[in-house]
């Protein structure tokens, strides 16, 4: 089969012929791929910088899909760490990872959203106790994930979604999507008494931002839970201690790891749902896999999610 392959880490993946999957556990299937994403997660999946990596090679990359059976079903599948991941045209899944989709599902859409939707949707249901009501505040609120934050928020009962980013110009699609408010990323001094923060962007802005904020909340013993979820600034940042003690600030993680894989497994076919009933304001480039060493090296386009066909 076609597959797009990993060779060497500081090398883009290259569309070549590899090995076809062969006779699986009884829990999985060999299935033919029908659309798969290519999320931040996939990147350092492929250049071995994910916290996962194994550092095995060769690799093909991918960590979900939507795939069909030997019957025609579709399936959103979540793949587990593998070396065939589901950039190729046949991959292997486990069943328990996997949903059975509607036969109206979209492809392209699913593959896109459940991996950006999922980020805050997980950690808002199971990685926090998040209460109706509260307020949120997401960083990092114009990426594909930050966006999907905006709607989940918004679906679980928050009362105030603020959404900051680092480009004004692409704020109104905020405010189009449920964001109450936006800032900048250096703004975060006027978020206000925020219950709760969403954090995909980490390093400097993150570690200047928090004391922002902080600094100017009206009532630093109420309870902020910052949820650190994407590291897009830089994988570390420069905590001022100060920030943590004199304020009733929880710093949590959220993610593989941190959520375990019955509970991501448990949100999966509600999350699915959600998706395919047209919840959330997925926006997508389909690329053929083919072309998978060109589009990997091309400038990020933060507005849509590609989605590669093989
Ligand atoms: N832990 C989990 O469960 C989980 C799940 C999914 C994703 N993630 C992580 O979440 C992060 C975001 O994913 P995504 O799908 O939203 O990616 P994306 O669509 O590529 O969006 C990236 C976002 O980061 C911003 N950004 C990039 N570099 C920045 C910088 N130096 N300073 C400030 N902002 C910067 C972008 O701003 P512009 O719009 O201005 O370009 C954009 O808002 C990634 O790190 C990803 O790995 C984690």
């Amino acid at each position: 089969m076609k597959a797009a392959v990993v060779r060497a880490f500081d090398e883009p993946p290259r569309y070549e012929e590899f090995p076809d999957p062969v006779a699986p556990q009884d829990d999985q299937l060999v299935v033919d791929v029908v659309a798969a994403a290519l999320h931040p997660r996939v990147r350092s999946q492929a250049n071995g910088s994910h916290y996962t990596s194994t550092g095995d090679l060769p690799l093909v990359p991918g960590i979900d899909a939507v795939v069909r059976d030997a019957k025609g079903k579709l399936y959103y599948a979540l793949l587990d760490d593998t070396t065939l991941g589901t950039m190729a045209q046949r991959t292997i899944i486990e069943k328990d990872r996997s949903v059975a989709l509607p036969k109206n599902a979209d492809p392209v859409t699913v593959a896109a959203a459940i991996n950006p939707v999922m980020s805050s949707w997980v950690a808002l249901r199971r990685r926090i106790d998040f209460k109706r009501g509260s307020s949120v505040l997401i960083l990092g609120a114009t990426g594909s994930a930050g966006r999907m934050a905006i709607q989940v928020a918004k679906r679980f009962g928050a009362k105030e979604v603020i959404g900051a980013g680092r480009n004004p110009r692409r704020f109104k699609e905020l405010t189009a999507l449920g964001a109450d408010r936006v800032l900048t990323l250096d703004q975060l001094n006027q978020a206000g008494d925020v219950d709760v923060v969403i954090d995909y962007v980490w390093g400097e802005p993150t570690a200047k931002g928090m004391v922002d904020l902080i600094t100017h909340r009206h009532d630093r013993g109420k309870d902020l839970t910052w949820i650190q979820i994407g590291s897009m600034a830089g994988p570390s940042a420069e905590i001022l201690s100060a920030a943590l003690r004199s304020s009733r600030t929880q710093l949590v993680g959220s993610g593989i790891g941190s959520v375990s894989g019955h509970d991501f497994r448990k949100e999966i076919p509600q999350i699915a749902k959600a998706v395919t009933g047209g919840a959330f304001d997925v926006r997508t480039q389909t690329i053929q896999l083919s072309d998978v060493a060109t589009a990997w090296t091309q400038p990020l386009d933060g507005d849509n999610r590609i989605v590669f066909l093989p």
